[in-house]
C-alpha cells in the first residue's frame, strides 16, 4: 500500500540546521508502522514550479535522513517557531503561496494578541492574570502598584528570553531579576522606583512588550515553578490532554523553561508537594484539565482549525489556575524528561492519529485530492 504522505514544514536556523530533527525522526517511526510518510521540508525547499520540494525523509531500515525530491504533500504539519522577522516572512510567505494546502494548524497571535482574544470569553478571562501593553512608563508603573510583582515578556518572545520580573518589597523599593535576550541571568538588584525606567532603558520596551501581573510561583528553596500542558485532537478528531507536567526553574531564575536550565517533574507528585492533600490535587487537577480543553476549542472557534496546543498553566498558593501563555508549537521531551514515556509516546503519535483521521474523513474535511 503506498503510505499516506505528511509534509513536515521546518526551517534551516544555521546552515542546513534543523531545530526538532529528533522530533521528526521519531515521527517518521512512528508514521512507518501508521503508513504514513513524512516528508520534512522548509520553504528553501521548493522547487521553482511550486509542485516539488527535496525532503528530508528517513529510512527506518538504514536510521538515515535521505534526499529525495517529491511532490508536495497534501497535508502539512507546520513546526516553525518564531526564529526573527525573517523566518517569519518565508513561513508566512509559504503559507500565502500554498494557501490550498491542508495545514494541521491554522497561525496562532502573538503574546499581546492571544490576551485580548483570550479575554472575550468570560470563563477563560477569569484565569488570565491581569495584562497590559507596553506603551509606556505609567503602563507599568500602574500595574506594579496594583500588584505585588509584574512580568515584563517581548510579545514574540519565546524559551524564556527578555523577560524582567519586578516586585514591590516596600512602598519605594523594589527587587528586580530576569532573563536577557540571550537568556542570561540577570541577578536580583534592589531599586528604588524612579531607578525603574533607567536601568529598562535600552530593552526597547514599548510596543514590543507586554505586562502582567506576576503569580506568586515561589516554592520553599526559592526556586519558581509551573506547569506545561499539552493539549491534542487524537484520532477521532478530538480534543485530549494528552498529559501535564511540572517544571521547575534552576537557582536565581525567574522563568521555569527547561531550555533555560529547567527540571521536570511530574504534575501530582509537585502539587503532592505543594498542597499536600489529595482532594485538592484532585479537583486542582481537573480544574487545570477543563481549563485546557476550553481553551482547545475557544482558540479552534477563533483561529481556525488546530491540532496541537501547548499552554503554561501557573497555580497560585491557594490553588486557583492561571494561564501564562499559549504555544501555538509545543514541544514534547518534558514527559520524557518526567519518564511518563506512554504520555510521550502519546504525544508523538497523536498528530499522526489525526492526520489520518483527516485522511479518511478527506470529504467532510475538504482535503484535497492528492495529484500524481
Ligand atoms: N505572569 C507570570 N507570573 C509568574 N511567572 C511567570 C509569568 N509569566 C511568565 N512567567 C515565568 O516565565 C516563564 C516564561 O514565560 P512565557 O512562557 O510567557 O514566555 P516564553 O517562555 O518566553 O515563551 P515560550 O513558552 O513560547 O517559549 C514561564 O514559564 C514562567 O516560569
Ligand atoms: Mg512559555
Amino acid at each position: 500500500m503506498t503510505p499516506y504522505r505528511l509534509g513536515i514544514l521546518a526551517m534551516y536556523l544555521s546552515e542546513q540546521r534543523l531545530e526538532e530533527l529528533s522530533y521528526f525522526r521519531k515521527l517518521s517511526t512512528y508514521g512507518h508502522k501508521l503508513g504514513i510518510q513524512i516528508l520534512v521540508f522548509t520553504p528553501d525547499d521548493v522547487d521553482k514550479n511550486k509542485k516539488k520540494i527535496k525532503a528530508l525523509v528517513y529510512d527506518v531500515a538504514s536510521g538515515k535522513w535521505q534526499r529525495k525530491w517529491a511532490l508536495l504533500p497534501e497535508l502539512i504539519y507546520d513546526r516553525c517557531r518564531y526564529h526573527g522577522v525573517h523566518n517569519f516572512h518565508k513561513i508566512s510567505r509559504f503559507r500565502a503561496v500554498h494557501k490550498k494546502l491542508h495545514y494541521l494548524s491554522s497561525p496562532l497571535a502573538n503574546k499581546w494578541s492571544m490576551h485580548q482574544a483570550l479575554s472575550e470569553d468570560s470563563v477563560i478571562a477569569d484565569h488570565l492574570p491581569a495584562t497590559v501593553r507596553y506603551n509606556d512608563h505609567q503602563d507599568m508603573i500602574r500595574l506594579l502598584k496594583q500588584h505585588q510583582r509584574i512580568y515584563l515578556k517581548p510579545r514574540n518572545g519565546t524559551g524564556g528570553r527578555g523577560i524582567v520580573r519586578l516586585q514591590r518589597i516596600s512602598n519605594s523599593t523594589f527587587l528586580m531579576q530576569g532573563r536577557d535576550e540571550q537568556r542570561r541571568i540577570i541577578p536580583q538588584q534592589k531599586i528604588s522606583e524612579s531607578q525603574i525606567s533607567t536601568k529598562l532603558s535600552s530593552w526597547r520596551l514599548q510596543g514590543r512588550y507586554i505586562v502582567q501581573q506576576g503569580i506568586s510561583l515561589t516554592l520553599k528553596d526559592g526556586r519558581v515553578h509551573d506547569f506545561r500542558m499539552l493539549i491534542q485532537k487524537d484520532g477521532k478528531g478530538e480534543w485530549q490532554v494528552t498529559g501535564c507536567a511540572g517544571r521547575i526553574g534552576p537557582m536565581h531564575s525567574v522563568t521555569s523553561n527547561l531550555h533555560g536550565g529547567g527540571t521536570a517533574i511530574g504534575m501530582e507528585k509537585l502539587l503532592m508537594r505543594r498542597f499536600g492533600n489529595k482532594e485538592k490535587v484532585a479537583s486542582i487537577q481537573q480544574e487545570a484539565y477543563k481549563l485546557g480543553i476550553d481553551i482547545a476549542h475557544f482558540l479552534e472557534r477563533k483561529f481556525g482549525k488546530q491540532c496541537e496546543i501547548g499552554i503554561d498553566l501557573a497555580i497560585d498558593p491557594k490553588g486557583k489556575v492561571w494561564l501564562l501563555e499559549v504555544n501555538p508549537k509545543p514541544s514534547r521531551e518534558v514527559f520524557y524528561r518526567i519518564g511518563e514515556r506512554e504520555t510521550y509516546r502519546k504525544a508523538i503519535t497523536r498528530p499522526l492519529e489525526y492526520a489520518l483521521w483527516l485522511h479518511h474523513n478527506k470529504n467532510k474535511n475538504k482535503i484535497p485530492e492528492e495529484q500524481d
